[in-house]
């Protein structure tokens, strides 16, 4: 009879010792598996996006936002009547930015950085300018470029 108590006890012991170990090990492959994936897509850049013909691309505001692949992307007409495409996370710690019109200013509502409309920095703490992307006209049409992207 003690022979059987002591068997059951160290069954008891490896289930629970199987038990954690499965339970620490499991989420293991998929975590992993998560991490490569998202190591993937940052590292692609995105294809090439047709923002249309070039005089309507930000319309009458001056501005648009919008998105190429996982960036949130801002295009500004300048006051030289350029047009110029950033990316929009911050590059102090990267916070999405917003356009303020009227002071022609990328701000950071995080910390208080902002930018010029020429993505120099405007206000610290941010030290490095914005991400710049290339606007490359097309048959007429622009095209938004992500970085180290052949058209
Ligand atoms: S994240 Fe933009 S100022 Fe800190």
């Amino acid at each position: 009879m003690a022979g059987t108590d002591e068997e059951e006890r160290r069954r008891f012991v490896s289930l629970l010792l199987a038990g954690s170990l499965s339970a620490f090990l499991l989420p293991l492959p998929y975590g992993v598996a998560m991490y490569l994936r998202d190591s993937a897509r940052k590292g692609a850049p995105a294809p090439p996006l047709n923002l249309g013909p070039a005089a309507e691309v930000v319309g009458a505001t001056g501005y648009r936002s919008l998105s190429l692949g996982a960036k949130r992307v801002g295009i500004v007409r300048t006051r030289s009547g350029s047009l110029r495409a950033f990316n929009l996370r911050c590059t102090h710690a990267g916070c999405l930015l917003r356009w303020h019109r009227n002071e022609r200013l990328f701000k950071c509502h995080c910390h208080g950085g902002a930018f010029h409309e020429d993505g120099t920095v405007a206000k610290l703490p941010p030290e490095r300018d914005l991400e710049e992307l290339p606007l490359v006209l097309r048959n007429d049409n622009l095209l938004l470029m992500d970085k180290n992207t052949d058209v």
